[in-house]
């Protein structure tokens, strides 16, 4: 069985001063039945990963380049966020993909990287407002996710997180049948491209999950977890995110 995934996204946000939540959140999870991951600025990987030693925290990176080394100043290849002490790289959030006109080829090339050095990709889609409002947002996802993947990708290595761009940050969230149905459709669209594998693949809500909804989020089914932004930066809020997704189902 498959274990489901509390995922945090720090964004641009942390400082020193921020690892006690860290320290706090490790403190609470021992009781935790699903993986707990926080993905904080690339700055804080190596304090956050050496606070989580011995405890079943797991540490993650926001992007990697494509490439393995080179002449790319200022970005980070994966295996310096392996080396760091990431296990998972989030790539093709809708963010990047708006600041950094990141297309689905760039991310593909950029999983193709991270899965040959070990690390496990989270791959992100999800439409816009306007895509939703048209009525395509499956066929808007249905690309995404083909586009994005590798043919390489594997169950134990990759995670798709559906992220409407209009939920994230917002407090807005999709009614829970506009969630169920998106995901019915990843699980179809993987188990028809990737067969078992996909079948196995988690895949995670993201977009304004609070301790108030994630009880309800996690109750659907093909939902596997959850990547969350600003309720993952208060260890209070983000362990009673994990608290509900172990008790879920
Ligand atoms: P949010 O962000 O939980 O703050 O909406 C989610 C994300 O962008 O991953």
């Amino acid at each position: 069985m498959k274990a489901k995934l509390a995922a945090g996204n720090w964004k641009m946000n942390g400082l020193s001063g921020d690892l006690i939540e860290i320290e706090t959140l490790i403190g609470g999870l021992s009781a935790s039945e699903c993986d707990v991951l926080i993905c904080p600025p690339a700055t804080l990987i190596h304090r956050m990963h050496d606070m989580a030693i011995g405890s079943d925290l797991l540490i993650g990176a926001q992007d990697c380049h494509p490439e393995l080394k080179g002449a790319h100043t200022g970005d980070l290849s994966a295996a310096m966020l392996a080396d760091a002490g990431a296990t998972h790289v989030i790539l093709g959030h809708s963010e990047r993909r708006a600041d950094h006109g990141e297309t689905d080829a760039i991310v593909r090339a950029k999983a193709v990287t991270a899965l040959e050095r070990g690390l496990t990709a989270i791959v992100c889609v999800g439409e816009t407002e306007a895509e939703r409002d048209a009525g395509t947002t499956l066929a808007v996802i249905g690309t995404q996710l083909c586009d994005s993947l590798p043919g390489s990708s594997v169950a134990a290595h990759v995670v798709i997180a559906y992220e409407p761009v209009w939920a994230i940050g917002t407090g807005r969230t999709p009614t829970l049948e506009q969630i169920a149905e998106v995901h019915a459709f990843l699980r179809e669209q993987l188990t028809d491209r990737f067969a078992d594998e996909g079948n196995g693949m988690r895949l995670l809500y993201g977009g304004s999950v609070k301790p108030e909804n994630a009880q309800a989020i996690f109750a659907l089914a093909n939902v596997d977890g959850a990547l969350v932004g600003g309720a993952s930066l208060k260890a209070a809020d983000f362990a009673r995110i994990v608290t509900a997704l172990s008790d879920a189902k």
